[in-house]
């Protein structure tokens, strides 16, 4: 063996899974690290406090489409699952895009859904199976309290010159839930009777 040769055990040692490393946070929650983006602290803070919010709702929006799509029961069974799947990854895109414009402005965004749970204003969702037209009613209902706040969001980002949060809440988060709150409210409406003249 070379003189500087390691032996086989001192090598597998060293190549082994490094599984214990802990250290503290390099950013805590709630802390915003200065980006050169020409915008003032408080307006990046303004707006990640206001995206977590929105993105924790977002995210059981999109949590509660994933439930809905393998839980829901009845004739409309194949409209309503792939529907539902759809506006789930939908969601998630929305998600993507909320997460990473709080990392660009600064902050840091809440990922885990025990933090999710915490902060979400809308209402808990059962663990059990509910009929689908229970479905569709929490779904808009839902939809409904994140357009409200995504709105209220968007003025506010607009008055303070953040023109990046403001196109985000607009273009895509307000847009993408009221062509969603279409397609499910149809699914809600109860159509008269139709006869025909002769039968009539
Ligand atoms: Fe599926």
């Amino acid at each position: 063996m070379a003189p500087n040769a390691l032996d086989a055990d001192t090598i597998i040692q060293r190549v082994a899974p490094i599984t214990d490393r802990h250290g503290p946070e390099i950013q805590p929650f709630g802390h915003l690290v200065s980006m050169p983006i020409a915008l003032s602290a408080s307006v990046c803070r303004e707006s990640v406090d206001n995206l977590n919010q929105l993105l924790a709702d977002t995210m059981t929006l999109r949590d509660m489409y994933k439930k809905h799509h393998w839980q829901v029961a009845g004739p409309t069974f194949a409209q309503l699952h792939q529907l539902f799947d759809k506006h789930y990854r939908e969601q998630n895109d929305l998600v993507d895009g909320i997460a990473e414009r709080i990392q660009l402005l600064g902050g840091v965004s809440i990922a885990m859904a025990h933090d999710v749970a915490e902060t979400t204003i809308i209402p808990r969702v059962p663990r059990g199976r509910e009929a689908a037209p229970v479905q569709l009613s929490r779904l808009l209902h839902a939809h409904e309290i994140v357009l409200k706040e995504a709105r209220t969001m968007a003025r506010l980002a607009a008055e303070q010159r953040d023109d990046g949060t403001n196109d985000l809440l607009v273009s895509d988060v307000i847009r993408a839930n009221e062509l969603q709150v279409w397609f499910v409210g149809e699914h809600t409406v109860e159509l008269p009777l139709v006869y025909s003249r002769e039968r009539a």
